[in-house]
């Protein structure tokens, strides 16, 4: 059932709100995203809320914020929606205003959606809040360790890319269009030295940093079994 709220600012939110604010949207974004094959089911969703939970505790973020842009950040991803950039904002802006989310609150929280992504090895970062770096540091840890090794070779499948061919090489793609256009060309295995491996180095937090050293070790160490199993020497 979907239930209606009057506008509320950020100030006038307390805690019974907030809870029904965060229910409603969990509710709602569970039933989007269960059963989605490309890695951005709801279980990632899932991880990444309780990732930023923990971070924005730490960074002494704006709880709401965060866990509200956590939620909605793959409500639409524009790889799936003809490229279109702005499919995940909308769709989280339609949401907000049907629950009655201030519209400074969902301006902010839109905003995050909108600039989270990884755009390209060349291209820089446009997220610009403490809340919204630390979405996108929740996010970009989903994409690392072993969880992130599963969901790429998810998101590779979804392309229909192969595992790896070796005749293809990484390209650092200079430019969020170029990025855009190749969906994992050359296999998933690419995907790894276009993005996968560049992420360490660029989290925001000092707390998603750390997590972020023991995730790329693990992602290193199973390339190497990789290959060597390839080139026959495991
Ligand atoms: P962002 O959250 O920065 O928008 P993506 O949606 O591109 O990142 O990445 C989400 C997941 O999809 C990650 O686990 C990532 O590894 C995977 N992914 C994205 N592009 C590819 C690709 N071309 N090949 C394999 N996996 C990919
Ligand atoms: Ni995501």
């Amino acid at each position: 059932m979907l239930l209606v709220y009057a506008p509320m600012s950020n100030s006038t939110l307390n805690s019974e709100e907030k809870n029904r604010i965060l229910k409603a949207t969990e509710e709602y974004v569970k039933k989007e995203l269960t059963g989605e094959s490309s890695g951005h089911d709801w279980w990632h969703t899932q991880r990444v809320w309780k990732t930023a939970v923990k971070i924005a505790k730490k960074e002494k973020a704006d709880l709401i914020v965060v866990q509200l842009a956590a939620l909605l950040h793959d409500i639409a991803d524009w790889k799936f929606n003809n490229d279109n950039e702005s499919a995940g904002s909308d769709k989280a802006k339609e949401w907000l205003d049907k629950i009655g989310v201030d519209e400074n609150i969902s301006n902010h929280i839109c905003e995050i959606i909108h600039d989270l992504s990884f755009k390209g090895a060349g291209v820089k970062s446009e997220i610009k809040t403490k809340e919204g770096m630390i979405v996108q540091d929740a996010d970009r840890l989903d994409a690392m360790g072993a969880i992130g090794i599963a969901r790429a070779f998810a998101t590779g499948a979804k392309f229909n890319r192969e595992i790896y061919n070796p005749e293809i090489k990484p390209t650092l793609h200079q430019t969020a269009e170029d990025y855009k256009k190749s969906k994992g060309y050359g296999g998933s295995i690419n995907h790894f030295y276009e993005k996968l491996l560049l992420l360490k180095d660029r989290m925001n937090t000092a707390t998603a940093k750390k997590i972020a050293e023991k995730r790329h070790k693990f992602m290193e160490h199973y390339l190497k079994e990789f290959f060597n199993e390839w080139n026959g020497k495991a």
